[in-house]
């Protein structure tokens, strides 16, 4: 099996990604997500909201998912979102115009000046213009003034409440507003897992900052965005790489973009994109709202409309490159000492869905259970993810918790009756310590940083 293969199997026996509405056959681009998918998840949002909200001047919102017609007039988005589509005559599969040039399904035949489909060799129409944007109405009336859109960012949310948050919060340049939340792309082919979806949740931040000082804190953005996946998530150096937007890949509202891409097993892509919006945007809804949108220096006494650095990243993407970079295979001893194959997913501590997993050396023994349920109430009690097993032999629910990157396992055996003190193991060295239970929480803080 292939590691994308492996990976892909391993979310869905484990507990962290499912195809949504698999019973009635799925629906493509739609996935849910497990109890552990939901961990990581949480996870990903809870260290991304420390790391923006521990500057002074970051302010977190909450807007509507669904947005009227005229919101999306003004961002450009029913003008400028879409993708260009390319239909089979014959067996009718779409294809997204620059994936057929870029090559992503191998190189193109063409016969008498007509380009043929990869799949069927049917012939391709003219490629036509797709908006990629869920519309729908509000209200029980379907006509022009009700229709409205699933946003395809939260952005906008964020821009329309710029006055809001410089009159309640008195905010001063430079300032961001966050906002974390689902949107919605009408995606021509999703693929690759949950890489290309059509419902997935944005962590974005819009940075309203002097215009002479866009560059600034673009590059600033970039560096501290680019830090957050080294050095909080643990994502290897070495499977990212900064992407410099060419001109025809900018929105159509950026001067300059650079995105953050992840090696992933079919190719390099992005899991999150860090732009210049300019004013673009606060124009674009000055013009159409006709509200005043401007801001009042202090400094120099006159009215000037901010530029926005926007980092916009993807949760889901973030989760699939996590999964793909923790991913590894290595052999280990066994109960009896022989070397064993195993799957083991390498999360960094603080970020590992399961924390810690708390087993009873043997299931049918009481005063074993019940200290076990004792210590995995007293974790339990605590910040730290943890759940109790005792179910199998030791070394298979070992093999469990390896599989879903658990950090640490603690068993409670005869010698924990006698003396208080129980093992634990670690997941990558597989060594095992004994502690005392008194000190067991302390212990485990401090081996996962928290
Ligand atoms: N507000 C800017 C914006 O939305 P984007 O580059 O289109 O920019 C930002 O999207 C991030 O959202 C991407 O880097 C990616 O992580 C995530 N994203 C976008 N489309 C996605 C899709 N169809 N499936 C999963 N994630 C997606």
């Amino acid at each position: 099996m292939e590691k994308l293969e492996k990976i892909i199997n391993l979310a869905e026996r484990r507990g962290f990604v499912f195809k949504s509405y698999e019973i009635y056959g799925g629906v493509g681009g739609f996935y849910d997500f497990g109890p552990l998918g939901v961990l990581l998840k949480n996870k990903i949002k809870e260290l991304w909201l420390k790391d923006i909200l521990n500057m002074p001047n970051i302010y977190l919102i909450e807007t509507p998912i669904i947005g009227p017609r005229v919101l999306y007039e003004a961002s450009g988005h029913i003008e400028n979102f879409y993708d260009r589509l390319v239909e089979c005559k014959s067996c009718h599969k779409r294809f997204r115009e620059d994936h057929l040039l870029k090559g992503e399904y191998g190189e193109i035949e063409i016969k008498d000046n007509k380009a043929l489909c990869p799949l069927c060799k049917g012939e391709l129409t003219e490629a036509r213009n797709f908006n990629l944007m869920f519309k729908t109405f509000v209200g029980p009336v379907e006509e022009l003034a009700s229709e409205s859109y699933l946003r395809p960012e939260t952005a906008q949310g964020i821009f329309v409440n710029f006055k809001n948050i410089l009159n309640s919060m008195r905010a001063k340049l430079p300032f961001g507003i966050a906002q974390i939340g689902k949107s919605f792309r009408n995606e021509i082919t999703p693929k690759n897992f949950i890489f290309r979806i059509r419902e997935f949740e944005q962590m974005e931040i819009e940075f309203f900052v002097r215009p002479e000082e866009d560059e600034i804190w673009f590059n600033f953005w970039v560096e501290k965005r680019f830090k957050w996946y080294t050095d909080i998530l643990g994502i290897k150096k070495e499977n990212l790489v900064k992407h410099i937007q060419s001109e025809d890949e900018l929105a159509h509202y950026a001067k300059k973009a650079i995105d953050i891409y992840y090696r992933f097993p079919f190719k390099e892509d992005e899991i999150e994109g860090i732009a210049n919006r300019t004013d673009y945007d606060l124009k674009r809804h000055m013009e159409f709202s006709k509200e005043d949108l401007t801001y009042f220096d202090e400094k120099t006494k006159t009215k000037l409309i901010p530029y926005v650095i926007e980092p916009s990243a993807g949760v889901e993407r973030i989760l699939f490159a996590l999964l793909c970079d923790a991913y590894d295979e290595d052999e280990v001893p066994n109960e009896k000492g022989k070397l064993e194959k195993r799957t083991v997913l390498r999360f960094k501590p603080a970020i590992a869905p399961v924390q810690v997993a708390v087993f009873p050396l043997l299931s049918n023994r009481k005063p074993l259970i019940e200290k076990a349920k004792e210590v995995f109430g007293i974790i339990n009690n605590s910040s730290i993810i943890v759940i109790y097993d005792e179910t199998g032999s030791i070394g298979k629910r070992y093999r469990r918790q390896d599989e879903i990157g658990t950090p640490f396992c603690i068993t409670i055996d005869f010698q924990t009756l006698e003396d208080n003190t129980v093992t634990v193991r670690d997941r990558d060295t597989t060594k095992q310590e004994r502690i005392s239970i008194n000190e067991i929480l302390d212990y485990l803080k401090d081996k996962l940083k928290i």
